[in-house]
């Protein structure tokens, strides 16, 4: 594994964001794999702010997403897809139909898992972005779940609601299940980037590089990876 430690946040996510760039640049054809969440949001907002100066173009790039909640879809403000489209999507000039994420709202979700999955093997990603839960997770594969997995339902662990709780009005209002893609296809990127911030990820880093690899530790798995880059913030490796 690849770490580098930045001051905090900003230089965090300029950092990130340089290295999807230059994905980009090497391919303007390039799969992205992306991820939601607090830690993305100013990758995100560093990718917009070097598409409006003119450096690069989704116009010809194609993403897959991490995950997605169960019976949340585009007219949620809580969904996945809602959180791409405002961070991303509608403020750069993707098109909609290269982007993808399991669908929240598919009747039937063990079929959307099967069909998702078969979605990824047309798609190598270039780079699959990940941030890590403070349990350790990566997309929602949450502690003990199979290093084999490919995309599943889950029942999101406690720790993991908690966390999320914050982006709903009500603890009860966030989902308990949600669709993810399966550890071996995070693994089957070319490049992981995983980006992390804060103190209340530090164990989870630690873990996560100086621990045994591990199901209790999902996130250990990177250390098999031949091309895995950490960008920290000086608080989440404050353990290292
Ligand atoms: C999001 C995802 C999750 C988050 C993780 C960290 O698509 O798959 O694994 O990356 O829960 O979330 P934040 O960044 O909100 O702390």
């Amino acid at each position: 594994m690849k770490i580098l430690i930045t001051k905090d946040y900003e230089e965090m996510s300029r950092k990130g964001a340089l290295l999807i760039s230059q994905t980009i640049k090497d391919n303007p054809c390039a799969v992205l794999g992306l991820a939601t969440g607090s830690t993305a949001i100013g990758t995100y907002a560093e990718l917009v702010k070097m598409y409006k100066n003119g450096e690069i173009s989704f116009k010809n790039v194609k993403t897959v997403n991490l995950d997605e909640y169960i019976g949340l879809g585009e007219e949620s403000t809580q969904s996945y897809v809602t959180f791409m489209r405002e961070n991303l999507f509608n403020l750069v000039d993707a098109d909609l139909k290269n982007t993808h994420l399991p669908n929240g709202t598919s009747d039937n979700a063990e079929e959307e898992c099967k069909r998702y999955s078969s979605l990824l093997c047309g798609l190598p990603r270039d780079i699959q972005l990940l941030g890590l839960g403070s349990n350790g997770h990566i997309g929602f594969n949450e502690p003990l779940t199979s290093f084999n997995s490919k995309t599943h339902v889950v029942e999101l662990a406690e720790s993991t609601v908690k966390d999320n709780s914050r982006l709903f009005a009500n603890a009860e209002d966030v989902p308990r299940r949600a669709i993810t893609m399966g550890i071996s296809e995070i693994m089957a990127a070319k490049r992981i980037l995983m980006l992390v911030s804060g103190a209340n990820k530090a164990k989870a880093v630690y873990n996560t590089v100086k621990g045994q690899i591990s199901e209790n530790c999902p996130a250990s798995i990177l250390q098999r990876h031949d091309d895995a880059v950490l960008v920290l913030d000086e608080a989440a490796a404050s353990l290292l």
